[in-house]
Order: structure tokens, then sequence, then C-alpha cells
């Protein structure tokens, strides 16, 4: 009797410790919510130093980082909003839509503790987004005593064109992105090799985006020579690139052999390249509440009635139906240009249906 009462209390202490490890885990994407970017602007160099230190959401290593710069806290913070902002874009018609939970220290909530395809792409657009707001800043000089243009493009032979002008070091920032996020990471576990694949696939995909844009140099339009510069894509494309990646995702598992490795779960399927993300387990189907999950569920949602896709309603609402519901609205109509220089609109009252999951 008093032993299985101890051995409750065990128990029970040995839950309320993993709770607060869960809990107290630095999550850096709490970087990415507005409410944390005030007040880490115009630091000195001093006082930067020592917020780098003091943040809560860094493990160790990362807070070493960014105390070797004078600035890069805002820099950082960018990049978690990019990553969250664009992957609310890309899963805003799916069943899970990246919903945040700023009010916990659990950015994503537990349902992002499952090793699924969702957390792969987590990965991949949160290592995407910070090469990509680093090697932004490197260019506008926001980085000055660190990076700025990437001058060591080297010239090929026979090329028509040359290097020139700013070109924008990707480099400097995938080095960072790694740096910073791949320290998170043990390469002696299955949920770390997940995790590292997925940061690394989504560096490439920026890496892999970048554009060349020249100009046109000689006498009066003759072209006799090129200058080249390279430059980010819109941080839009590679999310939308990662989003190809994850629907292709591949089912590994974890073995040991003499090396410590990823395999696809069925042999039969191709093998992940370094641009494929890779995920363990299988996601759950998103449809109910789940709130040890935090997983908020479709219904409520708003469904496209005529989509075969994921924002149709039948696979949105999870076959529970949807139910339609008539809106009034009032957009600008009829505009008109009226000599000079305005444009005239009315009001114009439309009725819109919409339909909403069960
Ligand atoms: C995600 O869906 C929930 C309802 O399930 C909704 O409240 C929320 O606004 C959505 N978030 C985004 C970013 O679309
Ligand atoms: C989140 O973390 C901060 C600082 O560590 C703490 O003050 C706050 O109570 C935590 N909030 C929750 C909901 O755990
Ligand atoms: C990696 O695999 C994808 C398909 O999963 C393919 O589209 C891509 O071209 C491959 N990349 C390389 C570098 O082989
Ligand atoms: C929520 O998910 C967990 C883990 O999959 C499961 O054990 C639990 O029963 C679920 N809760 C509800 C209310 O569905
Ligand atoms: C609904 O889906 C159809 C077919 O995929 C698409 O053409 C249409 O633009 C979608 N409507 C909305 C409101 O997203």
């Amino acid at each position: 009797m008093k032993k299985s009462r101890l051995g409750a209390t065990m128990a029970f202490l040995a839950l309320v410790w993993l709770a607060m490890v869960r809990f107290t885990e630095a999550d850096w994407w709490q970087m990415g919510f507005p409410t944390v970017l005030t007040g880490m602007l115009n630091l000195t160099p001093t006082e930067h130093k020592d917020r780098c230190m003091k943040m809560e959401f860094f493990i160790d290593k990362q807070k070493e980082l960014c105390a070797k710069y004078d600035r890069i806290l805002p820099i950082i913070s960018t990049g978690a909003k990019l990553a969250i902002e664009e992957c609310q874009s890309q899963f805003s018609y799916s069943r899970w839509n990246c919903t945040t939970f700023p009010e916990k220290n659990n950015t994503f909530g537990n349902v992002v503790t499952i090793k699924s395809r969702e957390a792969a792409y987590l990965n991949a657009i949160a290592a995407a987004s910070m090469a990509y707001a680093i090697t932004r800043a490197c260019t506008k000089g926001e980085l000055a005593d660190y990076c700025s243009c990437d001058h060591k493009i080297r010239q090929k032979k026979n090329q028509k064109w040359k290097w020139g002008g700013c070109s924008e070091d990707v480099r400097y920032g995938e080095r960072f992105s790694k740096d910073f996020l791949d320290v998170k990471e043990d390469a002696n576990s299955a949920l770390g090799l997940m995790n590292l694949h997925n940061n690394e696939a989504g560096r490439r995909a920026v890496r892999s985006r970048m554009l060349r844009t020249c100009k046109c140099h000689g006498v009066s339009g003759s072209c006799s020579m090129q200058i080249c510069w390279r430059r980010l894509p819109p941080l839009r494309k590679i999310s939308e690139g990662l989003y190809k990646r994850y629907e292709g995702a591949s089912h590994v598992k974890y073995v040991e052999r003499r090396r410590k490795k990823l395999k696809v779960v069925k042999p039969e399927f191709k093998k992940p390249n370094r641009t494929d993300l890779v995920y363990l387990e299988d996601s759950p189907d998103y449809c109910e509440k789940n709130e040890t999950l935090n997983i908020l569920g479709t219904r409520g949602r708003v469904c496209n009635v005529t989509s075969p896709g994921l924002d149709g309603c039948p696979l949105l609402c999870c076959g529970r139906g949807y139910q339609t519901r008539v809106k009034d609205v009032e957009e600008k109509c009829k505009c008109q240009f009226v000599w000079c220089c305005n444009v005239v609109c009315s009001t114009c009252k439309s009725r819109k249906e919409e339909y909403v999951c069960n």
C-alpha cells in the first residue's frame, strides 16, 4: 500500500519535471513575436552582448554566437518572424495551419513534438528564413563589421559577363543559420538527424534559387560588357519550394549500423537527397481538437466548396460536412478616373457565400 503510494508520488513528480523541462526548453521561435522585438532595437554593443547572454530563448551556444555580434538580435528576430509568416501562408488552407501560441513558451504547441512532416517543414523554413534574413542584413550594411556583399564569387573562364556590383552573400547567411540552428541538434539521435537534414534542405532551398541580375555596359547600348550580381529570390518562392518538398517528404527510420543514420522506411521508395525533407513519424489527422497536443481541430474553418484539394470542404472538414454562411460584403466598385487626378468609387453591397466546417 505504502509502496504503491510512493510509486505514484514518484511518477507524479516525474511528470511535473517532464512538463517543466518541456516548457523551459529554450524556444528561439519566440523571437518571432513582436513583443519580444521591442527593447531589442538601439542597444549599445555592451547592452547587446548582455542581452544575448541573458536570452532565455537561447541555449548556451546560441547565446555565445549572438554575443559575438553587436547588432544581430533584431535580425534573428526577423528571421523567426519571416519563418512564421511563410509557414502560415503556405499552410493557410491546410488542416494544420501553423498556429502559434504566443502566450505559452511553446511556439507551435506540443503537436510539433511529433516528428512529423509538419515539424520537418518548420525546421526547413526556419533554416531558410534565418539564412535569408542574415544575408539581406549583410547586403543592407546592418552587420557592417561582419559581412557585406560577396566579393569572392569566382569568375568562370569564357563567361560572357563579369561578376561585379553587390552580390548578396548567401554563404555568410547560410553559415550563420547553420551555426545558430544546428547546434541545438544531437547528431546521435533520431530526432537530431532528422532536424539536421531538414535544416540543410532549407538552406539549399535558398542557395539553389539565387538569381542573377545583369546590367549592360559599353558604348551607348552596345552591351559589349555585362556586369552581373547575385541576389536573393523572394522568400515566398523558397517557402513554396519547401512546401512541394513537404508534400513529397520521405518517411525515414533511424538505424544504428557502423554509423547512425536515417533510411527510408520502405526500400522501394526513392532515397531522399539533401534537398528533400524527411520525417520519422506519421502526422495526426488534425481533425479534432486535442488540448494536450494543442491541436485546434478544423471546426469553424472556412473551406473551398469547389476545390478537390486539401482546402476543399470534404478534406478540410474531415467528412463532417459544412455549413453555408451568407455574408453581406461591401466593396469599392465602379471606380472612375476623374480629371485630374482622382479615382472615385462607389460602394457596392453584395452577398457572398462562405462555407464553414462543422
Ligand atoms: C488557423 O485556424 C484556426 C482555427 O482552427 C484559426 O482560429 C486561426 O486564425 C488560423 N490561423 C491562421 C494563421 O490562419
Ligand atoms: C514563459 O517564460 C517566461 C520567462 O522564462 C516566464 O516569466 C513566464 O512565466 C513563462 N510563461 C509560461 C506560460 O510558462
Ligand atoms: C532531389 O530529389 C528531388 C525529388 O525528390 C528532385 O526533384 C531533385 O532534382 C533532386 N536533387 C538533386 C540535387 O539530385
Ligand atoms: C490527444 O492526443 C493524445 C496523444 O495522441 C492522446 O493520447 C489523447 O487521447 C488525445 N486527447 C483527445 C481528447 O483526443
Ligand atoms: C476554390 O478552389 C478552386 C479550385 O481549386 C479555385 O479555382 C478557386 O479559386 C478557389 N476559391 C477560393 C475562394 O479560394
